[in-house]
């Protein structure tokens, strides 16, 4: 037998006895040993050892971890949004998590563009209704997506008084109420914007030093709010501020949500939940009256799931649809369960936890289909935004608004999208 033959059979031998024993032969795992990055010997045949499946990029799980393991790696992609009036660059920050989910936010009014979340089929929809484009956030429009404050919600004649000073603030709701923050409130402004990323997720820390006298309020407020959407699919909402002066401080985020997609029409059939069995009654323009009031027996009664579009014709308001701030049973301060809420059509969820003791509803009454709505009309989206009773400063028996120089102003919102 020459050397060659030998050689040969030497390996047809060796071969057989591998494949016998291991289900490889050892010229397959020779060829395969470069492409491994373990040093440890294979056993297993290089056939069982397959490509991951390729995620289709519209697809993704909505709660199974297990999909973390398929899925394109987190990002932070900054481009440019525009300029305001005054020339200052803006941007549009576009954020994936691990599971595919999608949020775009800008600095200006650190405003939420856009939220692409999973049906229950992994068909991503953008459940949050705003513009495309800087324009339109710029103009005249019903504070999509935005962050407000320096106080969200009413201020009876933009007035009020601490420690015996009165304070005159803008009155933007019809000539008359401070509404949102003023003229200019934190919507309108370009925040300072450094993007993250770590374990949990992808975020933006937005910043702002709201300065002493603007829109009449006092003292310089540093405001933080930390915006980050994690790769359990929640978009987490962090506040803090501190002062150098005693002020009011009411702080939230007013995204107009359609969990079957922004655009696809009426809220009407969404079912919600709110975790409230009280609410703050109003007058004919929106000022609480100073009453807190059961829930039970009125078409406010959301503690067991019921439909938006069930009972709001009975809301007796102009224009019609819920407008309330209800008043959360968990404890102030700690995260509680605040509100549910489910798109039965596409199976979308979501659920939010929050540290502030309340929670404004608002069916988009003030939706009139004209371009500072862009075109979206009347209940196409609702607003769950969560925070402290609207007119706090002129009631001494409503949870405390006031920071004083030396404390830390903190609150916190959880909404966790999943699909069923
Ligand atoms: C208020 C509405 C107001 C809307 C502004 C909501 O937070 O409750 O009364 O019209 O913001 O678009």
């Amino acid at each position: 037998m020459n050397r060659r033959r030998r050689d040969l059979v030497m390996l047809s031998v060796s071969c057989f006895l591998a494949i016998f024993l291991t289900g490889a032969c050892p010229t397959e795992q020779a060829t395969a040993a470069p492409a491994r990055r373990s040093g440890i010997a294979q056993r297993r045949p290089l056939r069982q050892s397959r490509p991951a499946p390729v995620r289709p990029t519209s697809r993704v799980s909505a709660n199974e971890p297990s999909a973390l393991e398929n899925q394109p790696k987190m990002s932070v992609e900054k481009s440019v949004f525009g300029k305001t009036a005054d020339g200052v660059p803006v941007d549009l920050y576009t954020l994936t998590n691990a599971r595919g989910v999608v949020l775009k936010m800008t600095n200006f009014g650190a405003i939420v563009v856009a939220l692409e979340v999973p049906d229950r089929d992994g068909k991503l929809a953008n459940v949050n209704m705003g513009f495309s484009n800087l324009e339109g956030f710029l103009g005249k429009n019903p504070y999509f997506g935005a962050t407000v404050g320096r106080y969200c919600n009413r201020i009876a004649a933009g007035k009020f008084t601490l420690d015996g000073k009165p304070y005159t603030l803008a009155t933007n709701d019809n000539g008359k109420h401070h509404l949102h923050g003023g003229q200019v409130g934190f919507n309108k402004v370009v925040w300072k914007a450094e993007p993250f990323e770590n374990d949990s997720g992808v975020g933006i820390q937005f910043t702002y030093l709201s300065k002493d006298g603007e829109e009449g309020y006092p003292g310089n407020l540093n405001v933080t709010a930390v915006y980050t959407l994690t790769n359990d699919n929640e978009l987490a909402i962090e506040f803090t501020a501190t002062t150098d002066k005693a002020t009011p401080v009411n702080l939230t985020n007013h995204c107009y949500w359609n969990l079957a997609g922004a655009g696809s029409g009426t809220i009407r059939n969404h079912v919600l939940m709110i975790n409230a069995d009280k609410y703050l009654p109003v007058n004919a323009v929106l000022i609480p009256t100073g009453e807190v009031a059961r829930v039970t027996g009125t078409p406010l009664d959301f503690t067991k799931p019921e439909k938006i579009g069930a009972r709001l014709d009975q809301i007796q308001a102009t224009p019609v649809g819920y407008d309330h701030c209800f008043v959360l049973r968990g404890q102030a301060g700690q995260m509680h369960l605040a509100a549910r809420v489910k798109d039965p059509a596409s199976g979308r969820v979501m659920e939010i936890h929050t540290t502030q003791p309340a929670l404004q509803f608002y069916s988009g009454n003030f939706l009139d289909g004209g371009p500072g709505s862009n075109g979206y009309r009347q209940y196409d989206g609702f607003c769950l935004e969560t925070q402290h009773y609207p007119d706090s400063p002129n009631h001494a028996d409503f949870p405390n608004t006031i920071l004083h120089p030396g404390e830390t102003f903190h609150e916190k919102t959880v909404h966790k999208f999943s699909a069923e």
